[in-house]
């Protein structure tokens, strides 16, 4: 699995976690490089989930290495993995209904301005928007005005905002744990456009899905999960849905590729 090392943003190299008596992950191994979407696949269970949260900062590996643009690195907290470039969107996208879209945006990095020099400083909304404006611009993302409150947004554009928030601060790699899970036919093709997008801005990105033919569409690797452990790691153009549910139920011991 070692191809590509120069450009690789994040290797994750045999890492182990276990909860009381759960061994949830076994040795997962993988790495993703700048502009390459990897998605990671597994049955309910598998490790998917417990794997972004260890490059999240928000969990810790007993054993094994996370490896970030060339430095190996211990991430003891969500905000440490942020300030390296690390977003991660969760499926339950923690926005914040009461807010406007550019607050969302900006969630704990408002821009403010001084109203009365040593008292009272306010959210400068507008310098935030005018900043935000350009980056959604690039990423082809059509939102309703950012003014307008989350809670009336659809699944789909929540899912827009989030993954905008996650780009919008200089990222390097971003983690979506299954985004299109819960939307609509044309939102889940937006989302899916979006991801694609971030690819082409030099994004690292990891995808966490359930749905093979989300993966098929924009993964260029696919990496498979099996308790715990990292069994496989197939070039997308290379492989068919059939050779990775094999690897994914273990059916097909010959499709697994050892470490
Ligand atoms: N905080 C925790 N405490 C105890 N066990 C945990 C904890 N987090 C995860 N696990 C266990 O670790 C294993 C892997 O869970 P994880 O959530 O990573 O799976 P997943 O691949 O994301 O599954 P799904 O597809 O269902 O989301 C499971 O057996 C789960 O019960
Ligand atoms: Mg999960």
């Amino acid at each position: 699995m070692g191809e590509k090392s120069g450009e690789n943003v994040l290797e994750v190299r045999n890492i182990t976690k276990r909860f009381g008596a759960v061994q949830a992950l076994a040795g997962v191994t993988f790495e993703v490089a700048r502009g390459e979407v990897v998605a990671l696949v597994g049955d309910n269970g598998a490790g998917k989930s417990t794997t972004i949260k260890m490059i999240a900062g928000v969990e810790q590996p007993d054993e094994g290495e996370i490896v970030f643009e060339g430095e190996s690195v211990k991430l003891t907290s969500p905000s440490m993995a942020e300030k390296l470039g690390i977003q991660t969107v969760y499926q339950d996208l923690a926005l914040c209904d009461n807010l406007d879209i550019v607050s969302n945006l900006y969630l704990g990095r408002e821009i403010t301005r001084t109203l009365i020099p040593g008292l009272i400083r306010v959210m400068n909304k507008n310098e935030m928007e005018q900043r935000a404006i350009p980056v959604l611009k690039e990423l082809g993302i059509n939102l309703p005005p950012l003014t307008t409150q989350v809670a009336s947004l659809s699944g789909g554009q929540r899912q827009t905002v989030a993954v905008a928030r996650s780009v919008l601060w200089g990222s390097k790699l971003v983690m979506l744990d299954e985004p299109t899970a819960a939307l609509g036919v044309a939102q889940q093709k937006a989302v899916l456009d979006l991801i694609l997008r971030l690819k082409t801005t030099g994004k690292a990105v990891l995808v966490i899905s359930h749905n093979l033919s989300d993966v098929f569409k924009i993964a260029d690797r696919i990496i498979v999960l099996r308790l715990g452990r990292s069994v496989a790691s197939f070039i997308r153009s290379e492989v068919t849905p059939e050779q990775v549910i094999a690897a994914i139920t273990g059916a097909s011991e010959e499709a697994v590729v050892s470490q």
